[in-house]
């Protein structure tokens, strides 16, 4: 196990006030101060697990600055800032770029249109990146030029899960073990999963349209939606010890724990 370094924002003005995915429903009510206690929970757990976490401040009118996975993606020191699909986001990209030159790392202005982490995972050595609701392939071609690494393109096809870390999770980089629900990319990309990681956790329906996949880890621990019903056993038959933490606030945006983390790699 290695310790993490994560950067987060406090949901301090969460709202869903437009739609951008299929979870977000204007018209229904959210509850910032509940969303404010259960980021908390999240935050004290990786604080239990040892992380070392970074905060961003959050901005007024941006209101999914909390899922910080898309502020960017950051490896080897470097950070390559985010290009946002939707205009209501787009301010986050120069504030998220800020935070990261702050913090030490050498930020690398995207040409192409991606989501950050909330679309390129890293696993192991490579990255596997997702397309087809908001990242295009050409930011994964400059990421090849960028990094260097192995890119992997999946597709995703399924609007509920419109970024990769809704569908996939990386339970354990080191050993190369993933999780995914194999609905949600087409055949190609299947073939490319099955090929890579023969091993992969496969997720139930229920458990990743309760977000069960947007999860994050240790190598050791994950934590996971409170609400995933398969997924645990399925982790604890691989060794890896699930933690639950209730983000149903953040589900009305359609995110979860994942989306709340970005990982800074040095
Ligand atoms: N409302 C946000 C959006 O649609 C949610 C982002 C979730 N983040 C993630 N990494 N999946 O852009």
């Amino acid at each position: 196990m290695s310790t993490r370094e994560v950067l987060m924002c406090r949901p301090s003005h969460f709202t869903v006030s437009y739609s951008i995915n299929p979870w977000m429903h204007p018209d229904e009510p959210t509850d910032t101060p509940h969303a404010v206690r259960q980021w908390d929970a999240l935050y004290r757990t990786y604080l239990d697990l040892g992380f070392e976490i970074h905060l961003i401040d959050p901005l007024p009118d941006l209101p999914d600055m909390v899922y910080a996975a898309n502020g960017g993606l950051i490896f080897d020191g470097l950070a390559y800032g985010a290009r946002f699909t939707y205009p209501q986001r787009q301010p986050e990209a120069p504030a998220y770029s800020a935070r990261f030159a702050e913090l030490g790392l050498t930020v690398i202005e995207a040409e192409e249109r991606n989501e950050g982490e909330g679309d390129i995972l890293m696993v192991g050595e490579r990255f596997l990146a997702g397309s087809g609701f908001r990242t295009d392939t050409a930011a994964h071609d400059e990421l090849r030029r960028i990094s260097g690494r192995e890119v992997v393109t999946l597709r995703l096809v399924d609007p509920r899960f419109y970024h990769l870390d809704t569908a996939l999770a990386v339970v354990d980089g080191a050993r190369d073990l993933i999780a995914y629900l194999p609905a949600a990319f087409d055949g190609p990309s299947l073939d490319a999963l099955q090929t890579l990681y023969p091993d992969a956790i496969l997720a139930t329906e229920r458990d990743a349209e309760v977000f069960g996949m947007n999860a994050y880890g240790d190598g050791e621990h994950l934590v996971i939606a409170a609400q995933a019903l398969d997924f645990p056993a399925q982790l604890r038959e691989r060794g890896i010890d699930p933690i639950g933490v209730d983000l149903s606030e953040l589900l009305l945006g359609g995110g979860g724990v994942k989306c709340c983390t970005l990982e800074i790699r040095r």
